[in-house]
């Protein structure tokens, strides 16, 4: 080879080395892998959307909603967004809890449709990308269903069913419950069977008689119940009252609370031998290798997961993800925070506060979740106002975790208080009774979904519906919402699709308290621009100064603004460093706002493209230094 040739040649191999370095890292190669396969598992970061079945969508005109009238409407979620909702109980049910004292586990409610309608839901919703998760009923049965009937009876094998004690005599020879347990509902949680003379335990209503897990046959049964909506093609299972499934087996009286001054109400003892006991633990766990083991025998189907319900203490929650030996528990133990800890009196550091107690809590690896609403509390816009109703959900969309919407809360649905004490039907409410009812009573959040200004709210064409309409529907409702310009509904559509974005799914999280009304939180991740989130919790406007929680405060888009606010998606916002008044996020009372920090140069997108050019130009540089070395071989054998 001559000097030339060997110079061309090592100028080649380095340039061949220099291209080798600028080839993506492994680092960023598993970047660009992640943006399309982010190894988040579907219901890690999914919305779940709560549909009270008996106030969706009438289909036959009774007045009451029904699984056909869920069909009709799954277009509607899935062009909302929604990939996931929970379904309040479907089954057969003497309705005195409206679903909630179940006598048959394994069949349809007949006013709500038939298995098959159940079965062409399932597979619509498959179709439309969208699972379908069951509420199960473990803690109780209905009063009517057969096991009770057995039990009641004492046919062999079903003596030890639910919970039975006998009762005692009082100083006067009176028969008195076994001890001083009161019902979630109101009154003795004892009531006297005269069939069997003995009393039976229910934690609410008196025709919900509590199972008695400790019984492995009931154990079994229920694992049935399960096996068989998974045969069904679930996702999973919202998991009711979980906290109530054990008892101590000992009964004794609970101490007083100190809380209440009448005997018969919940509050009156602490529930420290009926609630959150150890066995509640292992039953969650037993039920999380039941879906383990029904995922990994049937791997064709995404994870089945469960949701549990318990209004339980942070350690106990967090022991549901995994406990302190790593054995897991419930994919989501639903964090009820938002309802029960803070409300519109509530500032900024409680907000704060609250979001924070849940994230250093929770064990490494899981996922967090925000409950909003469901169908026991007062609606988002009923409890903190109905201004608060765009911000609320910004801060449900764009936290890390799993956001959980009650049906209407994208609508900002209101409560409808004037209930009439007639009209009502709530069993806590009945047994409160007319005084007290509006107090306790849930029906106010259990109206009908309000689809449109015609006859009830386009809910059903029935005369009366199971509960009345919200009279506000004739504005209020999703027709009008989707044809505004500027609507909460859109606000909402907006935030499930910016929740879409990487960044929001596995971006960093961090909040701060900016004053007493306003607090801000940022999303961060490599090559994404920072999004966000300033939300003001005070019945004021409020001027933001951003520039201390912000690296480039006058790089900023706005993503999501709220229906009332003065700034519009898109929109670039110039707030100085110099901290003028007139640079300052001006945010209206209890309105928020989603924006980006914008990061000037190249797009993720178009790194990538440069990468892919390299490495092109990489390849054609390596067929070059092959093609002269084969040439410079051929040149020997023919000239020497
Ligand atoms: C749960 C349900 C509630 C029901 C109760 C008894 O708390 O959410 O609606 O009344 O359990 O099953």
């Amino acid at each position: 080879m001559s000097p030339g040739h060997q110079i061309i040649g090592a100028i080649q191999l380095l340039l061949l080395l220099l291209c080798s370095l600028l080839l993506p890292t492994p680092s960023m190669t598993s970047l660009l892998k992640t943006e399309t396969d982010d190894f988040i598992d579907w219901w890690q970061h999914a919305v779940f959307y709560q549909i009270y079945p008996r106030s969706f969508k009438d289909s036959n005109g009774d007045g009451i909603g029904d699984l056909q009238g869920i069909i009709s409407k799954l277009p509607y979620l899935a062009e909302t967004g929604i990939t996931a909702t929970w379904l309040s109980p479907i089954f057969q049910s003497p309705m005195v809890d409206f679903g909630y004292d179940i006598s048959d586990f394994k069949s349809i409610q007949s006013e709500y449709g038939s298995m098959s309608d159940f079965e062409e839901l399932v597979h619509t919703a498959a179709r439309l990308g969208i699972k379908i998760i069951l509420d199960f009923v473990p803690n109780h049965s209905s009063n009517q269903h057969e096991w009770f009937k057995k039990s009641a009876a004492r046919a062999a094998g079903f003596e030890d069913y639910y919970v039975w004690a006998d009762g005692q005599l009082d100083e006067l020879g009176v028969r008195q419950p076994p001890n001083n347990w009161q019902s979630v509902f109101y009154g003795s949680a004892w009531e006297w069977n005269e069939q069997r003379k003995q009393y039976y335990l229910h934690q609410f209503t008196k025709e919900q008689p509590d199972l008695n897990f400790r019984n492995p046959v009931v154990v079994q049964a229920m694992d049935e119940v399960l096996l068989f909506w998974l045969n069904k093609g679930v996702a999973g299972f919202r998991i009711d009252a979980v906290n109530h499934l054990f008892e101590n087996e000992t009964l004794p009286d609970e101490p007083l609370s100190g809380q209440s001054t009448d005997p018969l109400s919940y509050d009156y003892t602490k529930h420290i031998y009926t609630k959150d006991l150890p066995e509640v633990l292992s039953m969650v766990q037993h039920w999380r290798k039941l879906l383990d083991d029904y995922t990994a025998q049937h791997p064709e189907d995404s994870t089945r997961i469960m949701m549990t319900e318990a209004y339980a203490g942070l350690t106990e929650l967090m022991n549901y993800y995994e406990d302190s030996s790593g054995i897991m528990g419930s994919h989501l133990p639903f964090n009820f925070h938002f309802i029960t800890d803070v409300n519109r009196e509530s500032d900024a550091r409680d907000f704060v506060y609250n979001v924070e107690k849940w994230l250093i809590y929770m064990p490494r690896g899981h996922a967090a979740n925000w409950v909003i609403g469901n169908h026991d509390n007062p609606r988002v816009a009923s409890r903190f106002g109905s201004a608060s109703v765009d911000a609320m959900n910004m801060l449900l969309m764009t936290l890390p975790g799993v956001a959980v919407t009650y049906n209407g809360e994208e609508l900002g649905m209101e409560d409808y208080r004037d209930i009439s004490w007639k009209e009502t039907v709530d069993p806590p409410a009945r047994n409160a009774g007319e005084l007290k009812f509006k107090m306790v009573s849930r029906d106010p959040v259990r109206t009908p979904f309000q689809w449109s200004n015609a006859t009830n709210a386009g809910f059903s064409e029935a005369a009366k519906t199971w509960l009345p309409v919200h009279p506000n529907y004739l504005e209020m409702n999703l027709e009008a919402q989707q044809q505004a310009a500027k609507s909460h509904y859109r606000v909402y559509r907006s935030l499930i699709e910016l929740r879409k974005l990487p960044i929001l799914r596995r971006g960093k999280f961090s909040i701060e308290p900016l004053s007493r009304a306003v607090f801000a939180f940022k999303r961060t991740l490599k090559d994404y621009d920072t999004i966000i989130v300033v939300i003001n919790v005070s019945g004021k406007e409020q001027l933001v100064n951003l520039t201390d929680f912000i690296d480039r405060p006058q790089q900023l888009i706005v993503e999501v603004a709220g229906v009332d606010s003065s700034y519009e998606p898109g929109a670039f916002i110039f707030l100085a460093n110099n901290r003028s008044v007139s640079q300052q996020l001006r945010l209206s009372a209890s309105a928020g706002i989603v924006l980006t920090e914008k990061q000037w140069g190249m797009s993720p997108q178009r790194r990538a493209l440069v990468r892919q050019l390299i490495k092109s130009f990489n390849v054609v540089l390596v067929a070059l230094l092959m093609y002269n070395l084969w040439r410079h071989k051929w040149t020997k054998v023919n000239f020497n």
